[in-house]
């Protein structure tokens, strides 16, 4: 540590400047000087390695204890020690008071010293490394929540949210880039004026399209700081300041590729400024949040993803159960109610939101094994046979190993919902007479979703049935065919059912429907 380890020495009297570099150079270590605190301050500014500070207390212009402060601002983990002379020794406790970490009395001892410095740098090791070590945690948590968020929304929230704290900024922004690249929108923001809030700048003469233009982050420490950035040459109106690119991720698996030629390399920037308590952003900052960007822009683009796997999943949906429909000439609104009524019964059962929707959305596949029974079995106008319902009673098998495979949420929860809808409670039902709960909660759920629409509906095989006989097959089959809670939930909240059943009628009795009653004059 004693080679690489820099300090500074900051006294106004010459004597004792000379004297302790000279000690220090002796043992070892690389040593500055300055006058005074302003002199010591820009050393500080330009040298970020300096990691003990000798200062003198009593000096013009600012004394020992305001370099203290202001040294800490630029760089946090500098170890200030203070000399003083045996008249001040009263100050020097003060100093060690106000943030000084020890101090050595004038005229110098030199195993004093030697003790000093070196209890200094071990402090400095163990500050860093418990730095090192919050940091890593800190930006870990980071990236493992941003990686959870499923929300465009809510994830650009969350990233603003978290880089800000992490550099202890007061206020900032994200921009969106625009697909030509040559706009940035301000699409969330804190602590900024009304009226940036929804700000568009252009990519030229701003800073954020300096950063998004030539994908490297930007930093300004000093306020007022003046800024050359290509032909971009001003003064910066703020405080201190930091922006970093969110980096479009392409990689030659990610389907987005062909959409993402010739759009610009930047997805978003991500600004900070107002370091909390008149602080300084660090080089360490501008790291830590060029992680942040850096995780977030891949979570920005796994959302835009997911959403159109999303999308795609729910036209594959849509076009099998279609296809289901056409083949077994049943209605499109036997779906429709089915997928309802699956869903009201998921969220009466204590599924969350997203599973139940889920659910809504792969429950119309349940059947989507029949496209494989043969059409003078499914649409056979009377009874079946004991040989042609052993053939039916394949569609649940059938179903399974089409969407097994799948890879999306919907389509294998659909899987499940084809292979164990026509299991019964009792182990009576097929294709693997499960029983019980070991009939997963979606085939337990459609199941019933589905016998209590097929009994209303008329089939070519049988009649719709009265309400009333429905609903006393239900209470006689509690346990039997269905599952006791379900059957409960479902009578609890039969009114809930029954107004499904009323918005999503037969198509014949749409049309029987008056639309609107006639009116004579
Ligand atoms: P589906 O028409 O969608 O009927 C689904 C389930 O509702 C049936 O499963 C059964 O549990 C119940 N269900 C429907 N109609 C009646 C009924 O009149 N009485 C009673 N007690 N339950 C009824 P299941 O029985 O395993 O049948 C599966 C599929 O096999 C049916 O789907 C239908 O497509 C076909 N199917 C069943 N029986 C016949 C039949 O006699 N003739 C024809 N053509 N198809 C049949
Ligand atoms: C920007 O990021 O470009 C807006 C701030 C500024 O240009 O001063
Ligand atoms: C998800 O994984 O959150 C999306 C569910 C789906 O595939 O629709
Ligand atoms: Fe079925």
């Amino acid at each position: 540590m004693a080679t690489d380890a820099k300090i500074l020495v900051v006294d106004d009297e010459v004597v004792i400047r000379e004297l302790m570099t000279d000690i220090l150079i002796d043992e070892g270590y690389e040593v500055e000087s300055a006058p005074n605190g302003r002199e010591a301050l820009k050393l500080i500014q330009s040298n970020p390695d300096f990691v003990v500070l000798f200062t003198d207390i009593m000096m013009p212009e600012m004394d020992g204890i305001q370099l203290i402060r202001e040294a800490r601002k630029i760089s946090p983990n500098l170890v200030p020690i203070v000399m003083t002379g045996y008249a001040t020794l009263e100050s020097a406790r003060a100093a060690v008071k106000e943030g000084a970490y020890d101090y050595v009395v004038k005229p110098f001892n030199l195993s004093e010293i030697k003790l000093a410095v070196s209890n200094a740098l071990e402090r400095c090791r163990l500050t860093s490394e418990n730095t090192r070590l919050r940091e890593i945690t800190d930006l870990f948590n980071i990236s493992e929540k941003i990686a959870s968020i499923r929300d465009e929304d809510e994830l650009l929230d969350y990233i603003l949210d978290a880089a800000l704290s992490r550099v202890d900024a007061e206020a900032g922004s994200v921009m969106v880039v625009s697909e030509d690249g040559e706009l940035l929108k301000v699409v969330r923001s804190r602590g900024l004026n009304a009226e940036n809030h929804n700000m568009v700048v252009r990519r030229e003469g701003s800073i954020s399209g300096w950063v998004a233009e030539n994908v490297q982050p930007l930093i300004i420490g000093e306020p007022g700081q003046e800024l050359q950035l290509g032909t971009l040459r001003r003064k910066f109106q703020g405080g201190t300041f930091i922006s970093v690119p969110l980096e479009r991720k392409t990689n030659a698996m990610d389907p987005m590729m062909l959409k993402s030629e010739g759009l610009p390399r930047v997805v978003a920037v991500l600004n900070a400024t107002g370091k909390r308590n008149g602080g300084r952003f660090t080089d360490t900052d501008l790291k830590a949040l060029s992680i942040v960007a850096n995780h977030a822009a891949a979570a920005m683009e796994n959302v835009r993803l997911i959403s159109d796997i999303e999308e795609n999943q729910r036209e594959v949906v849509y076009t099998l159960g279609e296809i289901v429909e056409t083949r077994s000439k049943e209605t499109g609104q036997h779906v429709k109610r089915v997928a309802e009524y699956s869903r009201l019964l998921g969220v009466l059962h204590g599924l969350n939101n997203s599973e139940a929707d889920v659910l809504r959305m792969a429950s119309p596949l349940h059947d989507v094994g029949k496209v494989g029974i043969p059409d003078e079995i499914l649409n056979k106008p009377g009874k079946l046979t004991p040989e042609e319902f052993e053939v039916m009673k394949t569609h649940a098998q059938l179903g399974f190993d089409m969407l097994k495979n799948s890879k999306g949420v919907v389509l294998r929860t659909a899987a499940i919902v084809a292979h164990e809808h026509q299991e019964k409670f009792n182990g009576s039902g097929y294709p693997r007479g499960l029983s019980g709960e070991d009939i997963h909660i979606y085939g337990r759920i459609t199941g019933l979703a589905d016998v209590f629409d097929a009994l209303g509906s008329e089939r070519v095989y049988k009649k719709a049935w009265p309400l009333e006989k429905i609903l006393d097959f239900f209470r006689e089959q509690r346990g039997e065919h269905f599952d006791p809670r379900l059957v409960d939930l479902f009578f609890e909240h039969l009114d809930s059912f029954l107004e499904i059943r009323g918005a999503y009628p037969e198509t014949g009795e749409e049309e029987t429907a008056p639309l609107e009653p006639a009116v004579e004059a």
